[in-house]
């Protein structure tokens, strides 16, 4: 949602579902990754990519037919912090050395600190708007 070129030819879409439907709004919304996989065990070999954006669910309740839950998928209850921690271990897999991560968290249920607690370095800085926050990682950018 957040490419201002949605069909940038170095973009890599991943996503572990395809989706197409209607939001009660009446908006389209198309779920079609050009790759389906799981962030917790990432199709792809080790230092791939320069920059990588990682945007997991972040709701861990939420209406089963909602519109939210089709939009951004829900967290596994029992599992999510393992999941994300996966997730982020995932991303410095397949990132070059010096590469970067973006991360999109919305705390709205889930605390940005209980987050970063799941990722093995600390954010270098970051940005947040209201609940979202924005935060940029380096791959060996600690020492
Ligand atoms: C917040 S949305 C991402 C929205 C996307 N960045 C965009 O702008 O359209 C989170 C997405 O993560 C997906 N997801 C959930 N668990 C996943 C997993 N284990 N592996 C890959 N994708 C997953 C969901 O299907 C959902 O579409």
């Amino acid at each position: 949602m957040f490419w201002f070129d949605k069909e940038h030819p170095a973009a890599v879409y991943m996503d572990c579902r395809e989706l197409e439907t209607e939001l009660c709004d009446g908006r389209k919304l198309v779920i079609r990754p050009d790759v389906v996989g799981d962030f917790r065990a990432m199709p792809f070999a080790d230092c791939s990519f320069r920059l990588v954006v990682f945007d997991p669910p972040h709701l861990r309740w939420c209406g089963e037919g909602s519109w939210m839950k089709a939009k951004y998928g829900q967290l596994n209850r029992e599992t999510w912090q393992d999941d994300l921690r996966r997730g982020f271990a995932e991303c410095f897999r397949v990132l070059v050395p010096h590469g970067v991560l973006v991360f999109k968290w919305n705390e709205r249920q889930v605390k940005i600190n209980d987050v970063l607690k799941l990722a093995p370095v600390a954010p270098l800085f970051g940005q947040r708007a209201g609940k979202t926050h924005w935060l940029v990682f380096m791959k060996g950018g600690q020492e």
